[in-house]
């Protein structure tokens, strides 16, 4: 339906109400014939049950009526949601000004004065009803409106869900492609620790040879009775051809290393396996000093040949978050830090906290950043890497999981002198999810 041509859908339906026979007919001759469904109604509350059943587009209503006048009843429809938007028009003799105002405040729409003029009554009637006509063709429309916004909403819901999820793989891809940088540096450090350890196993095999060759030489000179001087003398030249001593002062030193290399492989396994993680989707009270630690662990590697680490752990309250989220985010801080130093230089973590946030800093001496690609490095895909070396999502992600954590990353850089990447997190939010907010507490 469009505004032009509101008047030629359904004719509009009348009421007259009024409880004079006479006074219902006139008001009924003046309106057949010219397009309306009239309905003729006797009293108040017939008016209003008629209203209730199928509403009219207008309703003319005489005041003096003897079970419920007119106002009453206006008042009544206009109360009532369902009917309320229904002009009504009383029609009354009654000319004076407080009768009206009365007729007002039960909210009627306009008057009609008795004796009835047909000009004004047609002209009235006309009037409401294109007022009706309008009100309806708006709601009807709000209403169409109202459910194109719902869907349209549901659509960006969907949308905004898809490009979570996009972004979720993304971020994970990211990271899987950094520790396949690192993974070289990783096996390094396993290869390690499996080094000394194998080196050791096959000492304790050569030391166990020997202990069981004087184990034996010990129990001959004791099955022979009486071990006299000659034998006692045969044994401890044994003791000290097998070297003896050395092997019990050595062992309890290769298993106190051996102990190590397994822990340290222990360690870098369960930091990978955790960083490696896909996200895990609850939130977890965590201690971000031990998240830069075992982030660095996985670094260990790529760091140590370009730069000498240094860490100033201030004492950080423990904070509800993602930890395998921020530990990329550390990751891809101290790997671009690795990278934007050229032979040898430094690079200090840094943690403190101050009001009601942490911070975390990862600075560097590398060749820091000219001026007119700072504003640039956050964006998705940025990077001055050769290919192959970085994709440039990594601040881009960063960025957005710290974000996410209702922090933000700072920058500073001096071209020539180095760089400092600064993250800041709050301690609380307010927006956190309850549920998990709940379980920690
Ligand atoms: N510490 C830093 N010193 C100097 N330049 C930096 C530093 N950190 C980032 N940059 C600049 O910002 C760019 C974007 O960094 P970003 O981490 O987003 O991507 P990338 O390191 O190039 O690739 P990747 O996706 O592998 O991380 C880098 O290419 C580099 O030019
Ligand atoms: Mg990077």
């Amino acid at each position: 339906m469009t505004l032009g041509d509101i008047s030629g859908i359904k004719p509009p339906t009348v009421f007259i109400v009024d409880d004079d026979q006479g006074s219902r007919q006139l008001l009924d001759d003046i309106l057949s014939g010219k397009g309306y469904a009239i309905r003729c109604l006797s009293s108040g509350e017939l008016a209003l049950q008629a209203a209730l059943d199928e509403p009219p587009d207008l309703i003319l209503l005489d005041v003096m009526m003897p079970d419920m006048d007119g106002f009453e009843v206006c008042r009544l429809l206009k109360e009532n949601p369902a009917t309320r938007f229904i002009p009504v028009v009383m029609v009354t003799c009654l000319n004076e000004k407080a009768m009206r105002l009365k007729g007002i405040a039960a909210g009627a729409d306009d008057f009609i004065s008795k004796p009835i003029d047909t000009t004004e009554i047609l002209l009235r009637t006309r009037n409401l009803l294109l007022v009706k006509q309008y009100h309806d063709f708006l709601k009807e429309h709000a209403g169409i409106l109202e459910q194109q916004v719902r869907l349209r909403t549901e659509e960006l819901e969907k949308a905004i869900a898809e490009l979570k999820s996009t972004q979720q793989q993304m971020a994970q891809q990211e990271k899987m492609a950094m520790v396949g940088q690192l993974t070289a540096g990783i096996a390094h450090e396993i290869n390690n620790p499996i080094g000394f350890i194998a080196s050791n196993v096959g000492s304790f095999g050569k030391y166990c040879e020997k202990l069981l060759i004087f184990i034996e030489a010990q129990q001959e000179a004791l099955l022979s009775g009486q071990p006299d001087r000659r034998q006692a003398d045969l044994v401890l030249e044994q003791r000290r051809q097998l070297k003896i001593d050395y092997i019990m002062k050595d062992i309890p030193e290769m298993i106190v290393e051996t102990q190590e290399g397994v822990d340290r492989i222990k360690s870098i396994v369960r930091d990978l396996k955790c960083f490696s993680r896909v996200d895990e989707s609850e939130q977890k009270l965590s201690d971000i000093n031990q998240c830069l630690e075992s982030t660095l662990n996985i670094a260990k590697n790529e760091l140590k040949y370009k730069a000498k680490v240094r860490r100033e752990y201030g004492e950080l309250p423990q904070i509800l978050c993602y930890p395998q989220q921020l530990n990329q985010v550390f990751m891809n801080l101290l790997v671009n830090a690795a990278h934007a130093i050229d032979s040898q230089g430094e690079i200090t973590v840094r943690s403190w906290s101050a009001g009601e946030r942490i911070f975390v800093s990862i600075s560097d001496t590398g060749c820091g950043i000219p001026a007119q690609q700072l504003s640039r490095i956050f964006e998705p895909f940025f990077t001055t890497k050769e290919t192959g070396k970085g994709t440039g999502l990594g601040l881009s992600i960063s960025n957005e999981i710290v974000r996410n954590h209702g922090g933000e990353i700072m920058v500073e850089s001096e071209p020539g002198k180095g760089s400092t990447f600064t993250v800041s997190i709050p301690v609380s939010r307010p927006n956190l999810p309850q549920k998990a907010a709940e379980r920690q507490a």
